[in-house]
């Protein structure tokens, strides 16, 4: 059985590239729904059945353990899948298989608490008033930041952190298909600078929300001023599976160095930036 990484498309490289330094010894099997690239500009129930289609996929074709290296997806889906559709999946496949999300691991990266930690209510809303200290700027697709995902995870557990999210519609979208450095600088540019004008300055950390944009995380760290903390999700996701499969060993998984990349689109050589961000020219197999 393999780990099975998820995203609409390249982004999730970012993810599965250091999953794959981390456990070397486990098989992988990506794959990136590029036909239906991107998710940020669809709605719910389309980014539900969507992610839904990708999983099962996956299942079949040997993960056990999927992880949705997608803010989108994980931010729409998610909850949804574990609660509707994953009990029937499980036993369907009669084995055991868990979808994983890129959220939690952020928000656990970026409050320096577990998931579990909620401030109590009192803490929250009652008692000695908190002022914000520091600011938080989310950079994300549109379908992220309208759910509003990271203002009300990290609001539950940390009162002295502000949260502001900056919608970056139509950026992923260029990083896929491989748009050029200057082009992609300007837009990169145009949304920090958005950002600091709403909040009055720029934020003291920066989450890249999209795991699209970890691909020019240069651009974002160039535009941002030097010291501002970036939380980078392909660490923290990586430091949360570690912990979660230390506590469930039941997966099976396989240890035959079985790499597969898979994509609904054009199959063949992805992007020059993708060859360059990967280390190597990758190509994608039909799923
Ligand atoms: N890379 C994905 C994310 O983390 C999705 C980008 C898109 O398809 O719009 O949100």
């Amino acid at each position: 059985m393999a780990i099975g990484v998820f995203d609409s498309g390249v982004g999730g490289l970012t993810v599965h590239r250091e999953l794959v330094a981390r456990f070397p010894e486990r098989d992988f099997i990506y794959l990136a729904d590029q036909i239906n690239a991107p998710y940020g500009a669809r709605g719910g129930e389309d980014i539900v059945n969507l992610t839904r289609a990708g999983c099962e996929r996956l299942f079949e074709a040997g993960a056990s353990v999927i992880v949705l290296a997608c803010n989108t997806a994980s931010a729409i889906a998610l909850r949804r899948l574990q609660q509707t559709w994953l009990p029937e999946a499980r036993a369907r496949h009669g084995r055991a298989v868990n979808v994983l999300g890129i959220i939690v691991p952020t928000i656990e990266a970026a409050t320096g608490l577990p998931w579990t930690y909620e401030a109590d209510r009192q803490e929250r809303f009652g008692g000695e008033k908190v002022e914000a200290i520091d600011i938080t700027g989310v950079f994300s697709t549109a379908a992220t930041a309208r759910s509003r995902v990271y203002e009300i995870e990290i609001d539950k557990r940390r009162q002295d952190l502000a949260v502001f999210s900056e919608p970056c519609p139509g950026l992923a979208g260029l990083i896929e298909l491989g748009a050029p450095t200057e082009e992609l600088k300007v837009v990169v540019d145009d949304h920090v600078e958005a950002l600091r004008r709403r909040i009055g300055r720029h934020p003291d950390t920066a989450i890249l929300g999209c795991t699209h944009y970890e691909i020019v995380a240069d651009l974002f760290a160039a535009a941002l001023p030097a010291g501002t903390r970036v939380i980078h999700q392909p660490t923290a996701v990586a430091d949360a599976l570690e912990r979660y499969f230390a506590r469930h060993p039941e997966f099976g998984l396989g240890d035959t160095g079985r790499r597969d990349f898979l994509t609904t689109g054009t199959t063949g050589p992805q992007t020059d930036r993708v060859s360059q961000f990967w280390g190597a020219p990758l190509s994608f197999d039909a799923a």
